[in-house]
């Protein structure tokens, strides 16, 4: 048998000519598996940039959440007591204005038709239960926020894979980008039947988020339109995301995907949103495809499978 220095030294010369068959394969075989392991830490790689960019919204969403949560809490209940005791106060009122009749006549009623005109008595009784209730909505949407903050971060369960209701996941998503879209473009559902399915519904709705902020993004008319669809295929569920807006170039498709790749303007997008979903929804052994014609509108399309295929 050869020394490795003695095969090294007769074959080093004329490598090729000199590898048998085998050795070809051994060679194909070993470069086969450097491509995996490439791939797979370059797979690592995406996960741990999208955990890190997770990690930090879902902390800030969290934090506020709970901030919140807690005085909210206690306005929202002495409001109740404020209505039920201004209603009493109200009762209270109508049966002196009963009373009134009678002080006829004495240096008390002059001093209370004087008074009553100068807080405008009519006024206030019919303000005060207007004031009431816009401030029970205002306080009933900061709640809401505070619930769709909750579910967007998931910060009350634990980052387990679990089946889940998309449609949910898009509407509490699509409540907290409401300000980034509402002055740019009217939002549709056209929900179809979908049955849960097992994901890490978080960061599902991370994706969410990134493909309605996109698509509001792109609008340039006064005013757009964003219809979010979704349905199912075979074992698979889909989403899609599509807005009228100015849509993408054809040499650029191939390229949104790509971490960094942004055409918007410096400190305006990371170009991070797309590769992160990308990773995301393979992750979720599903697939993200795009359709767009420039100045007609972009659809992206979310495919997830109902359950993951088996392990193996
Ligand atoms: N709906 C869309 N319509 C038109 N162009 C789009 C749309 N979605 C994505 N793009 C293009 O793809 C690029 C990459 O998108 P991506 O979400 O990855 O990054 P970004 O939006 O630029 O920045 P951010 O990291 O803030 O999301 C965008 O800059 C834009 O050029
Ligand atoms: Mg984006």
């Amino acid at each position: 048998m050869n020394t490795i220095s003695n095969s090294v030294a007769s074959t080093a010369p004329d490598m090729g000519d000199n590898l048998t068959g085998d050795q070809v394969k051994e060679l194909l075989r070993a470069n086969e598996e450097l491509k995996q392991l490439n791939a797979r830490l370059s797979d690592a790689q995406d996960k741990l940039m999208q955990s890190e960019k997770l990690a930090s919204i879902g902390q800030l969403a969290a934090g506020v959440a709970h901030e919140i949560n807690n005085p909210i809490g206690f306005i929202f209940s002495n409001f109740g007591t404020l209505e039920r005791y201004l209603d009493d106060l109200f009762q209270m009122l109508s049966a002196y204005e009963q009373a009134e009749p009678a002080l006829a006549g004495t240096p008390v009623a002059a001093q209370l038709k004087a008074l009553r005109e100068k807080v405008e008595l009519d006024f206030l009784k019919e303000d005060i239960p207007t004031l009431m209730n816009e401030s029970k909505d205002g306080i009933t949407r900061v709640r809401n926020i505070v619930q769709n903050l909750k579910d967007f971060s998931r910060v009350d369960t634990s980052q387990e894979w679990v089946l889940a209701d998309l449609h949910h996941g898009i509407s509490s998503t699509l409540n907290i980008v409401n300000n980034e879209i509402k002055y740019k473009a009217d939002v549709v559902k056209e929900f179809g039947e979908i049955p849960d399915i097992e994901c890490l519904p978080s960061e599902l709705n991370q994706v969410f988020m990134n493909l309605l902020v996109n698509a509001a993004h792109s609008i340039q008319a006064e005013r757009g339109l964003i219809t979010i669809r979704t349905g199912t295929e075979g074992d698979t569920v889909w989403v899609d995301v599509e807005d009228n807006g100015g849509g993408i170039a054809k040499e650029n498709l191939g390229r949104i995907f790509d971490p960094f790749f942004t055409t918007k303007a410096v400190g305006k997008g990371t170009g991070l949103g797309l590769s992160l979903s990308y990773g995301i929804v393979k992750k979720h052994f599903g697939q993200i495809d795009v359709f767009s014609e420039v100045g007609v509108g972009t659809r992206f399309r979310v495919s997830l499978p109902v359950q993951h295929p088996n392990e193996d």
